[in-house]
Order: structure tokens, then sequence, then C-alpha cells
């Protein structure tokens, strides 16, 4: 945090003054603030790269944006921004630069940090990764045996997981490389399903990991080199440890860990800790994605990033897309008390893409207290979750719509689809039909349907009550011409710097994760605890120790 920034913002005037306003105007209805200002829905919205973003279907008015507007300034958000982007150690409670924005630059860019030239490193390491992927996608980069690879298959988790994960499905379409998997539960299940069928001499394993400590990548990582071994080996012995080095790549932060595990460094790309795990898809972390789309649309990936970067490091804060995103998370989860936040895209290829920024947002800003160590004032960190439209529609959009909890929603959409199908009548189109429910959901939930209307409909006086819908649920639509690499680039980037603006508002770190520690430590001591064949010690607390004693019954200890 910068030394200008208040360490607590619900103490300052800026805040006191949204406090105050929303006293005014918490209890409009979308329906009245529309009556009101008719050319928002042409007027509220920022266009940023090939987005388009509507957000006056938010529950504010144009005094609340300048009220917001001023709160950012307040909390030093352009000031931390610049912090963050010129290498600052911003991530105080690690003491570490937050860089992600420079894993994006153009070659032709300059940053030196801490006597670094990020640049060059960032650009060496993508033409290894471009040369690799190059002779692996071509059939020249075979296996033990002689075989072309024909799978690849990443073991990672979190944010060496969901990152590719997410943006490999979203790309499904410029895919024309190996065909590419990934392996991230500590679950058996996980590993032995995606291996099924595989062919070891055809498959080549990437081991994703920044610290290359991560227990599942490990233990994951250690049972792929046994199957790999004793799938290669003949007559029921297992193939020579030296095949390792043409099935195994380690994308890693860490060379001697690397090294231990067995993997030549000579095949590991690298990165650099001032890169977060869940802001590292950009980075390395993105090996298979660049097998599977190759380097020039993974090129295609980054400037779609670089674009937002550019967008959110220059754009006036009440023209800027994360900054007026994130200004807006604010207002509905500190001042409105919305605990959570629906993200539907009405596209089933980012249907990991809730997943995806439930660590981005929840690891980022799910903190108790500030940068300096003093407890917050107010809630931080919204709690994520979505699924694709129309199929969230028929599950959960009930809550949404009548339920009596405050929901807001992103809603994301493209104008052209990647492939369409004419509808049961043969005259109309699929993609049509999805984006005419996007249109609808975001129109129902804004302004809904009074009693009045549904009674003058004809309906049973006991039934109208029922089908009240109360509207006034804000939501922020999300447009872009179609799903491309570089789309996907640039809203990843549009949520990495909501995060930042939300978390400088609330004046935490939102790159250290120290809360998932514990808990790893804690599975590691109770791992032998399990297996041991003697009765354990009992547990501290009765709960453990009696689900402790009844794991190990049905294990037969
Ligand atoms: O446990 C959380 C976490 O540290 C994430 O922040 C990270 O993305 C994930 O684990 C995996 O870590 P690594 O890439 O070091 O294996």
């Amino acid at each position: 945090m910068t030394s200008t920034a208040p360490s607590d913002i619900t103490a300052t005037p800026a805040w006191r003054a949204l406090l105050a306003h929303h006293q005014s105007v918490g209890a409009l209805h979308l329906r009245q603030i529309f009556a009101d200002d008719p050319e928002r829905g042409r007027e509220l919205t920022v266009d940023v790269a090939d987005l388009h973003l509507d957000y006056s279907k938010q529950r504010v008015t144009r005094e609340t944006l300048a009220l917001l507007v001023d709160l950012a300034e307040a909390a030093g958000v352009p000031a931390h921004r610049d912090a963050m982007l010129r290498g600052e150690h911003i991530n105080t409670s690690e003491d570490r630069a937050v860089l992600h924005t420079a894993l994006r630059l153009p070659r032709e860019a300059e940053l030196v940090v801490d006597g670094q030239d990020v640049v060059a490193d960032v650009h060496g390491v993508l033409d290894r990764m471009g040369e690799f992927t190059d002779r692996l996608r071509s059939g020249e980069w075979t296996g033990a045996t002689g075989e072309r690879i024909t799978t690849v298959v990443n073991i990672g988790i979190g944010g060496s997981d969901l990152g590719p994960v997410m943006v490999h499905q979203a790309l499904r379409h410029h895919a024309d490389g190996p065909d590419v998997r990934f392996v991230s539960n500590v679950d058996p299940a996980d590993l032995v399903a995606t291996t099924a069928g595989l062919d070891p001499a055809r498959t080549l394993f990437v081991v994703a990991s920044k610290t290359f400590g991560t227990l599942e990548t490990l233990t994951n990582a250690t049972a792929a080199k046994r199957w790999l071994l004793e799938g290669l080996g003949e007559d029921g012995s297992s193939a020579d440890e030296s095949a390792v080095a043409k099935h195994f790549v380690a994308v890693s932060t860490n060379a001697e860990k690397v090294s231990a595990f067995g993997i030549d460094t000579a095949n590991m790309f690298g990165f650099w800790d001032w890169v977060g795990g869940r802001y590292s898809v950009d980075s390395a972390i993105g090996l298979s994605v660049m097998a599977a789309i190759g380097r020039d649309r993974f090129a295609e990936l980054l400037d779609g990033f670089h674009q937002v970067d550019v967008h959110f490091a220059t754009a006036p804060l009440a023209e800027n897309a994360p900054v007026l995103l994130g200004l807006l998370g604010v207002w509905s989860s500190s001042f409105f008390g919305a605990g959570s936040k629906a993200v539907l895209p009405y596209s089933n290829d980012l249907g990991r893409f809730a997943a995806y920024l439930q660590q981005l947002t929840m690891e980022s800003n799910g903190k108790s207290v500030r940068a300096d160590g003093t407890p917050v004032t107010t809630p931080t960190g919204e709690v994520y979750w979505g699924e694709p439209g129309t199929n969230g529609q028929h599950a959960f959009y009930q809550l949404l719509h009548q339920g009596t909890r405050l929901v807001p929603a992103d809603f994301l959409g493209f104008a052209e689809p990647l492939e369409d199908v004419a509808t049961m009548d043969g005259t109309g189109s699929m993609h049509d039909l999805l984006m005419s429910n996007f249109f609808a959901q975001t129109k129902v939930l804004a302004f809904g349907k009074t009693a009045e209307e549904i009674a003058a409909e004809g309906t049973a006086a006991d039934v109208v009550a029922h089908k009240v819908m109360p509207g006034n649920r804000p939501t922020t639509s999300i447009l872009a011409p179609r799903l491309t690499p570089s789309v996907v680039g640039q809203l990843v980037a549009l949520y990495e710097h909501v995060v930042f603006v939300q978390g400088t508002i609330w004046g935490i770190d939102s790159f250290d994760q120290w809360g998932v520690e514990l808990g790893k430590t804690q599975a590691q001591a109770l791992t032998p605890v399990l297996t041991a064949e003697a009765a354990p010690a009992p547990q501290d607390d009765s709960s453990t120790d009696a689900l402790v004693r009844w794991y190990r019954a049905g294990r037969g200890r």
C-alpha cells in the first residue's frame, strides 16, 4: 500500500458520503432509476478493446458513480496501480512485486525491476515455450520410443490448473495441437480417469507448480511417472528412468526442486516470484494451452491481456472498465450487503470461467485484516460462483429472481457464435435463442413484474403474490464480438484488475494467501494418523477424533 492510502477506508469522508448517499438512493427501484434517467441504457456503458460493458442496470445513479470514483481516488487506486505496474513490492506480507502485467508486455517494452530486465526474461521464456510447442505440435519432439506425442497431460492445482483448464476449454475452436487433459485433484480418481486409455508412449506430462512443493501435484506427478515407466516397460518390468526426459517437462519458479524430482532443468520453463499462482495463466503455466493452440494464438491471448492493461493504466477512473466494475462490486457488497456475485457466461465454452474467477477473486480478496495487519471494518471478498446460461436458468435463477438475497450478476455473451445450429423449425439460430435468454434475464432481473401487471393478466388472486417478480436485481452485461484468444485475455485481465481495485479500496494485500497454509500442514500431520497400524493418540477435538476413528474403521484399521 502506498503511503498516501488510508488504512481504514471506512473512516474517510468519501466512504461517509457514500453511506449518506446510500440512505437516500439505496431503496430506489431500477424502474424508477431508468424513468428518472432514460438515457442511461445508452450512456452507462464503457468499451475496452473488444469488450462492451453495460452497467446501466446497476443500482446506481450518476451521483453514485461520481461518489464511487471519489472513493477510488480517496483509496489511492491510481497511485497503487502505478506502483504495481512499476514493480514496487505491493505484496507487502511476502515482500514481493506484483507484475503479472509484465507477462504480456510487448517485446519492445522496457521494464527493469530490482535490477532485472523483466521484458527480456519474459520473452526469453515465451520463445523457449514457442520452440518446444512447435516441436511437439509438428511431431519433431517424440517420446522415448520415437512415437509422436498425441496427448499432453497438465498436472497442477489451483492457479497451475484452473487458468489453463478454463482457457483451454474457452479456446477449443482454436486448438489444433495434441489433445490436452488436466489432472489436479489428489483424489486418485482424477489421475486414473484422465490417463485411462492413453498410450504412455504418446503421452507427455507437464508438471506445473510455481513452488514445486504442492503435495497434490507432486503426488500425482510421482504416480504419473510410475504409470509411464510401467507402461513403457516390457515383460512386466519398468522402463529405464531415462524415458522421463522425453515425457516430462516442468513449469516452475523452483529449479532446485524440479531437479530433485528427477526432471532435467533443460526441460523446465520458468517464471518468477512476482507472478501469483492465480495470475499465472499467461506465464509458462500456460504451456499446455500453447501446446493446444500454438504460439501465434497464445500471442493473441497475451495481446488481449495487454490491451486491457493499457486501458486500466491510462483511462480516467470514470471511464475505466475495471475501476467501474470494482467500484460497483464494492457498492453492492459493502453498502447493500450482497455477499456473493454470480458470473453467468452465455457461452458453454466459458464453462469453467466462474471456477477460475473463484480462485482469482476469493484467494485474493478473502482477507480479514488490512495490509497493515489491522482488522477490516467492512466485509471484503465477494463469493464468486456461477454456471453458463441457459443451464443456470433451470437451476438457481429462481433464487436470483425471487429469493430474499441480493445477488448481483455479471452476464457474459457474444454477438457471433463460433458454430451455430438451426432451431427446431429450421428458421432460426440456436445462438440467437441463447442470446435472447441473456437479454430477457437481465431485463427481468432489473425490472421484474408487479402484482398489478400479473393480476391484469387474469391470474387467480391467491397466486398473484407467488408470481410477483420483484426485480431491482443489479447486473452488468459484458458483450464481445466473438470468443477469440484476444477476448479471453481481455476478460481475464478485466477481472484481475477488478480484484486489484477492490483490494485497494478495502486496504488488503490481494496477493498473498496465508489462509491456505494451515490446512496443508494439518493434512500432512493427519496422513500418518489415518494410515498408522497402531490406534492413534486422541485428536485435540472430539469431532476430528471421532471422524478419524470412523474413517480408520472403514479402512479396516
Ligand atoms: O494452496 C493455494 C496455492 O498456493 C495457490 O495459490 C496456488 O495457485 C496453488 O496452491 C498451487 O501452487 P503451486 O503452483 O505452487 O503448486
